[in-house]
C-alpha cells in the first residue's frame, strides 16, 4: 500500500459539502468505549476523539477485566454487561445516537456530522460493523443472509445506535462477562424476527468502520487536506473509524504512523513534538537516572570505538549505572582499560564478566532486575555493534517520553537495521510498505512499530510493571532475547516506537571476525569500511583527494601523500611479525607462480596473511584517487598479484639493487619512522638521480613502475625498515 496524495483536491471539498449537517439537525452525537486500563492504544483512541471533538464516554475503567483474552479466545461479555449498567440513563433519550468502539485498537478518522450522516444513510436503528471471515462460530454461517457487495459478517468492534433501540439491542439476554460479545450479537442479527424488529443492519461495505484484518489489500492511505485518512478502494468508501481487529494490530499501529493526523507529506512528523518530558539542564541531579545497560555477546569489530563513544555521551556520568555483561574473552581488555580510565565518574559500575557463564537471556534478565533494584528512572540497553555517533542520544530519546524507544541505526550502505517495520504470521521480519523510506531517511519521524534490538530505551517504570506480570522479560517460548522482549511488550499493548529524526549512529556488520590473529579488525575493511577508515585511514587523506589540493612530488613523477594512520603502519607490522615467516630474499620464491623472482627482498605477501582481496580494495579505494588525478588521463584497474610488506635491516637484507616494477605503477607504503626506527633507507631513482628518504610513517610514495622510473632501495645502516609495496596493473601494456 502505497501513501497517495488526493489528486484532486476540489473533489474532496465536494465530497465534505455533501455531508454537511441540515440546519435543524437535533441529533446528538455519543461515543461509548470500555476500557479497564489506559493504554497506549486507549491514549491513541481518545487522542483521535479529542481531535475531531468528539463526545466521548468510557466505561470500565480500573475494573478487573473477566472478559477473557480477546486476542487468542472469545470473551467480551463483560463489554455487554458494563454497558447494561451505565447506558440505561440514555435508553428515553430521542436525539441520541450512541456509537460504541473497541477501545484499545480503534482510531476515528471524522467528525460528528460525518458519522451522523453516513449513519443516517443505513435507514436503520442500529448498524454493526461488518467483516469477510466469520468468528466465533462458524457454524452459523448458512444462517447469515447472503450478500452481493461488501462484508457479510458482523464484527461488534463498532455498533452505532439510536439510544433507545441500542438499548433495547444489549437488554435482549442475559449474558456472562466471559461469553461472547460477538456472538451474542450475531444472534440477535440473525434472528430474523429480531433483526427487522430492531431494524439492524450491517455496514457491509465499511462506509462507518473499516475492520482491517484481512482487509489489507482492500485499504490505501490518503491524504486529506492537513488529515490522513483510510480509503477502502474495493468499495470506494473512506471510513470514519479504523479497528484493528483480530491479529490486526501491528497493522492498525503501522497505519496509524499516519492516520488520523501522525505523519504527513507535507507537515512531516507531527508526533515528533507532542507530549514531550522537559528535561532540566541544571542542576544535574534533577536529571532521570540511566541504567546503561552493555551486552557484548559476541566477537565484535571496533569495540574500542564502541566504548569510546558510550563514554563520549554528553549525559552527565554522575546519573548514570553501568551494567555491563561481556560474553567474549577478547573482549576484557578493553573493558578493563576503559574501567581503569572511567570507572569513578559513573554512579555505580556492575560487570558480569565471561567467567560467570551467563547467557544472553539471563544476562539481559539480570540487567532488568538490577535497573529495578537501583530504581532506574530509564533502562539504556546497547549491544556491542551499535556504533553512537550522537553525543546527545541519551536526553533526545528521554525527552521523547515513550516506553519503548529505539534510535534507529542502519548498516551502512544495506538496508539491515535494528527495527522492523512489520512481522510475518510467526512473529518474524517482514517489510513494511514504509520500510525503506524510513531506512533511507526519506522519511523522518517516530514510528510504532512491532519489532526493535540492539540499542533502545525503556522507562524503569515499564520495567517494573513487566517484572510485576511475567518475570523474565527476556524468554518467551523459545524466541530469542530481543524477540521475547518485544513480543512481551506487544502482548502488554506496550507500544514500541523507533525513531529516525536524526542520525545516531550504526550498525556494525558482525558476521565476518577473523580470529587468530593479534588485530582482528584490520580485516574489517570492506565489511565496516568506515569504522576502518576512521581507524587507521589518514585523516589527511581526503583533503589530498581534492581538486585543487596539491600532491607532494619529491622526484619527478613521483608522488607522496599520507595514506595510513601511525595506528594503521603500526598494525601491519605487527600482524607481519606476529606471523614471522619472512623470506630468505633468494631468487628461489615458491609463492610465485613461475618459482622465481628476479630481484628478491625479505618479505610477506599479503596473501599469506589472507589480506590479498582485502589490500586490492584498498588499492581500488584509496591510491587510485590519487593517481588518477596525478596522472590524468590514466584510469587504473588497479590490479595487482604482488602486494607484500618488506622488511631491510642491516643484518638482513639492508638495500635493493637497481630494478624495474612489474607494475604500471607502485605505491611503496613507509610503515616506520625514519631517524626513530632505523637510519639510512630510502628510494632512488637512477634516471632523474633523485632520492627519496625520509617517506613520514603512513605515507604512500607512487611512482611509475616500468620504463622511466628505475630506481633501488638505499641501505638501511641501523634498525629496522619496513614498507608496505604493491605492483599495480601488471597487464596495463598488454590490455591497452
Ligand atoms: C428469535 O428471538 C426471539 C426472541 O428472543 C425468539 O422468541 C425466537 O425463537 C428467535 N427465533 C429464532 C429462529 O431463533
Ligand atoms: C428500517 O425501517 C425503515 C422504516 O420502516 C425501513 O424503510 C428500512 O428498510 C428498515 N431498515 C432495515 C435495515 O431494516
Ligand atoms: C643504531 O641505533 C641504536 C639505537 O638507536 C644506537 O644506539 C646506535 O648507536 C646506532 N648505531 C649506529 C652505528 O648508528
Amino acid at each position: 500500500m502505497q501513501l497517495a496524495i488526493p489528486a484532486c483536491f476540489l473533489l474532496n471539498l465536494l465530497w465534505f459539502q455533501s455531508l454537511l449537517p441540515s440546519q435543524a439537525d437535533p441529533l446528538e452525537l455519543l461515543v461509548v468505549t470500555v476500557a479497564t486500563d489506559k493504554t497506549n492504544g486507549f491514549k491513541r483512541l481518545e487522542g483521535s476523539l479529542k481531535l475531531f471533538n468528539l463526545k466521548f464516554l468510557v466505561l470500565g475503567m480500573h475494573e478487573k477485566w473477566k472478559g477473557g483474552y480477546l486476542r487468542l479466545f472469545p470473551g467480551g461479555g463483560q463489554k455487554i454487561n458494563i454497558l447494561k449498567r451505565e447506558l440505561e440513563k440514555y435508553k428515553n433519550n430521542k436525539n441520541l445516537v450512541l456509537f460504541f468502539t473497541d477501545s484499545y485498537d480503534v482510531v476515528f478518522t471524522a467528525g460528528k456530522e460525518e458519522i451522523l450522516t453516513k449513519f443516517k444513510e443505513f435507514n436503520a436503528r442500529i448498524v454493526f460493523s461488518a467483516e469477510s471471515t466469520i468468528w466465533p462460530d462458524g457454524l452459523l454461517e448458512n444462517r447469515y443472509p447472503e450478500v452481493t457487495f461488501g462484508k457479510r459478517f458482523l464484527c461488534s468492534g463498532g455498533i452505532i445506535g439510536y439510544a433507545d433501540t441500542f438499548w433495547s439491542t444489549i437488554t435482549k439476554w442475559n449474558v456472562e462477562d466471559t461469553d461472547s460479545d460477538q456472538l451474542y450479537y450475531t444472534k440477535i442479527y440473525l434472528n430474523a424476527t429480531l433483526r427487522t424488529q430492531l431494524n439492524a443492519t450491517l455496514d457491509h461495505t465499511s462506509t462507518l468502520v473499516q475492520n482491517i484484518n484481512f482487509a489489507k489489500y482492500e485499504l490505501e492511505m490518503v491524504e486529506e487536506d492537513t488529515l490522513t485518512r483510510i480509503k477502502n478502494l474495493k468499495y470506494s468508501t473512506l471510513p470514519s473509524v479504523i479497528h484493528g481487529n483480530g491479529p490486526s494490530k501491528i497493522y492498525l499501529n503501522h497505519l496509524t504512523n499516519y492516520v488520523p493526523d501522525g505523519w504527513h507529506s507535507e507537515y512531516g512528523c507531527r508526533q515528533c513534538s507532542r507530549n514531550l518530558i522537559d528535561l532540566p539542564n541544571e542542576p544535574k541531579d534533577k536529571l532521570p537516572s540511566v541504567q546503561l545497560a552493555i551486552f557484548i555477546e559476541q566477537p565484535t569489530p571496533f569495540l574500542e570505538e564502541f566504548l569510546q563513544r558510550l563514554e563520549q555521551m554528553s549525559y552527565p556520568k554522575s546519573r548514570i549505572t553501568l551494567f555491563v555483561h561481556n560474553n567474549e574473552g577478547d573482549a576484557e581488555r578493553y573493558i578493563s582499560q576503559f574501567m581503569l580510565r572511567h570507572r569513578s565518574k559513573y554512579a555505580a559500575v556492575k560487570i558480569v564478566s565471561p567467567h560467570e557463564n551467563i547467557d544472553e537471556k539471563a544476562a539481559r534478565n539480570m540487567a532488568v532486575n538490577h535497573c529495578i533494584e537501583i530504581a532506574c528512572d530509564y533502562q539504556f540497553s546497547v549491544d556491542s555493534y551499535v556504533q553512537i555517533t550522537e553525543p546527545d542520544i541519551l536526553k533526545f530519546l528521554i525527552t521523547k517520553n515513550k516506553q519503548v524507544i529505539a534510535p534507529i541505526v542502519v548498516q551502512n550502505g544495506k538496508l539491515w537495521s535494528n527495527f522492523w517495520g512489520a512481522i510475518n504470521i510467526d512473529g518474524y521480519y517482514a517489510r513494511s510498505d514504509d520500510y525503506l523510506a524510513i531506512v533511507n531517511n526519506e522519511r523522518s519521524g517516530i514510528w510504532n512499530v512491532p519489532f526493535v534490538n540492539a540499542v533502545y530505551l525503556t522507562k524503569g517504570s515499564t520495567l517494573k510493571y513487566m517484572e510485576n506480570k511475567i518475570q523474565s522479560l527476556y524468554n518467551y517460548e523459545d524466541f530469542d532475547a530481543d524477540m521475547a522482549y518485544c513480543n512481551h511488550m506487544r502482548d502488554e499493548e506496550i507500544f514500541i516506537f523507533a525513531t529516525n529524526e536524526i542520525d545516531f549512529g550504526r550498525l556494525v556488520f558482525t558476521e565476518n571476525v577473523m580470529t587468530d590473529t593479534i588485530h582482528p579488525d584490520w580485516w574489517q575493511i570492506e565489511d565496516n569500511t568506515e569504522d576502518w577508515e576512521e581507524r587507521y585511514i589518514h585523516p589527511d587523506f581526503w583533503k589530498a583527494t581534492l581538486d585543487g589540493v596539491d600532491i607532494a612530488q619529491p622526484c619527478p613523477d613521483v608522488y607522496m601523500f599520507p595514506l595510513f594512520t601511525h595506528r594503521a603502519a603500526d598494525t601491519l607490522v605487527e600482524i607481519m611479525e606476529d606471523y614471522g615467516e619472512w623470506s630468505g630474499g633468494k631468487n628461489k620464491d615458491t609463492r610465485l607462480a613461475g618459482g622465481y623472482e628476479n630481484v628478491p627482498t625479505v618479505d610477506i605477501h599479503m596473501n599469506q596473511i589472507a589480506f590479498e582481496k582485502e589490500w586490492l580494495f584498498l588499492l581500488r579505494h584509496y591510491p587510485t584517487k590519487i593517481v588518477e588525478k596525478v596522472y590524468p588521463g590514466f584510469y587504473t584497474e588497479a590490479d595487482s598479484s604482488m602486494m607484500f610488506v618488506v622488511r631491510y635491516k642491516p643484518t638482513e637484507q639492508s638495500f635493493l639493487r637497481p630494478h624495474h616494477d612489474s607494475s604500471t605503477w607502485t605505491m611503496n607504503i613507509a610503515l616506520n619512522s625514519h631517524g626513530t626506527d632505523y637510519e639510512g633507507g630510502g628510494c632512488r631513482f637512477l634516471r632523474y638521480d633523485c632520492s627519496v628518504t625520509n617517506i613520514p610513517k603512513g605515507y604512500a610514495l607512487i611512482h611509475p613502475g616500468r620504463l622511466t622510473h628505475y630506481h633501488e632501495g638505499l641501505l638501511t645502516t641501523n634498525g629496522t625498515r619496513y614498507i608496505a609495496v604493491s605492483f599495480v596493473d601488471p597487464e596495463f601494456a598488454l590490455n591497452s
